[in-house]
């Protein structure tokens, strides 16, 4: 048989489980109100949580890149790649998650691939040697995939439930004696199904106590989470504690691309000569370093719009729950409205969609089967003009399914 009619089978397979990922095209620039087949309707599904997709001041500043650096560099970094704004926006990130240094990758799914394998699969003059991983069950698919490379006679991979730290610390006292090169704990400071917070202080707390490295994920909380919007770190109490960031340039801040890790300097100078995905990959265009300085900028100098951010997602919050609707609570902005069957959230997103609403199902095997939800994403671009509306919208599709 060839390739395409297994491939073939394999789409009519997913498209009959109901597993089959369908596109929406917008015919917009993203924002709180977007235009789909032609209708404006309110977006509740996107990571642009700062509002900054279609901002002014970034879309200024990132022709202003085009203008002053062109339109892009030809190169990986060692080469010729490097421009001196690349460094900028290193410097830039560096303090604004409170860390000594930055590497900036094309986007955090490389950095997160670009992480492990780059310490864990080298001697480092060491003949005999292994490292532990202890990593959470829900972790984004970048960190998975970035440990499927570490290769296993050299490395252990350990996962613990979501945000058990009994569990945590069940392993890692089991370890306690083991004669392990590398220890780190691995985990999302936010976790995108859920919306929930990683518990960084205990983590940091565990940390300590064994000797064991923390990595963090901040992709979710970047710009987000933190009255300044520093990430989980910040919100947690343990800002300037956590030993590798890592984070997305392509959500909160700006929503184009690009990723980065962050840390202690000669963690950074050593992943410069040993991450593949930044020493095999194209530099970051001018466009995005400009446009994505500019919102370190925008935020290092005024809280106001992560304020305004959080106080979207309180009154969503507060009203979509008087209504009826069962979400699981926090105070991120991602919203997971539970429904359970995935029929049900596959027909309530379709109707919203006919009321003005964009917002996207989830279902297994995305999470647990019985769990299917709604995952709203509230940014700061809404107004609560915008928010009104969708939640009428929410209340008549609601009640009309029978939900509330
Ligand atoms: C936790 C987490 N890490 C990494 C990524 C990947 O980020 P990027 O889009 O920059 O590759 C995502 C994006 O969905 C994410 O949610």
């Amino acid at each position: 048989m060839d390739i395409i009619t297994i491939i073939k089978k394999e789409l009519k397979r997913l498209e009959e489980s109901n597993t089959c990922k369908h596109e929406t095209p917008l015919q917009s620039p993203q924002g709180g109100v977007v235009k789909v087949k032609g209708k404006d309707v309110v977006m509740l599904a996107s990571n642009n949580y700062l509002g900054l997709s279609d901002h002014p001041a970034i879309k200024k500043a990132a022709i202003e890149g085009i203008k002053k650096y062109g339109y892009g560099i030809a190169s990986v970094r060692f080469i010729c790649g490097t421009q001196d704004i690349h460094l900028q926006l290193e410097n830039k990130i560096s303090k604004f998650v409170g860390t000594e240094d930055t590497i900036l990758f094309s986007s955090c799914f490389a950095a997160n691939e670009g992480f492990f394998a780059s310490l864990t699969n080298e001697k480092l003059g060491f003949e005999n040697y292994k490292d532990v991983l202890y990593s959470d069950k829900l972790n984004h698919a970048s960190i998975i995939d970035g440990q499927r490379l570490c290769k296993s006679e050299t490395t252990d991979k350990k996962i613990y439930n979501h945000a058990d730290m009994t569990e945590l610390e069940r392993l890692l006292e089991e370890d306690k004696n083991k004669d392990y090169r590398f220890k780190m704990i691995v985990t999302d400071g936010v976790f995108s199904m859920e919306g929930n917070l990683a518990p960084l202080d205990k983590i940091v707390e565990l940390g300590k106590k064994y000797n064991t490295l923390v990595f963090v994920d901040d992709s979710h909380a970047i710009g987000v989470s933190g009255k300044t919007g520093r990430g989980t770190p910040e919100a947690k109490g343990v800002f300037g504690k956590i030993d590798v960031l890592t984070g997305t340039l392509g959500k909160a801040m700006g929503g184009a691309a690009g990723g980065y890790i962050s840390g202690k300097k000669e963690l950074i100078t050593y992943l410069r000569q040993k991450s593949r995905p930044y020493t095999f990959s194209n530099s970051l265009p001018p466009a995005i370093i400009y446009g994505a300085m500019a919102a370190f900028d925008l935020l290092t100098k005024d809280h106001s719009i992560v304020q305004h951010l959080h106080d979207n997602t309180k009154y969503f919050r507060k009203e979509i729950k008087a209504l009826g609707f069962t979400i699981l609570e926090g105070d991120h902005p991602i919203v997971p409205i539970m429904l359970g069957e995935a029929s049900v959230a596959q027909d309530m997103s379709a109707a919203l969609l006919k009321a003005g609403v964009y917002i996207k199902g989830l279902w297994f095997p995305v999470v647990p089967k019985g769990e299917a939800r709604l995952r709203t994403q509230i940014s700061a671009a809404l107004t609560k003009k915008d928010i009104d509306h969708a939640l009428d919208a929410f209340e008549k599709v609601g009640k009309r399914m029978k939900v509330i």
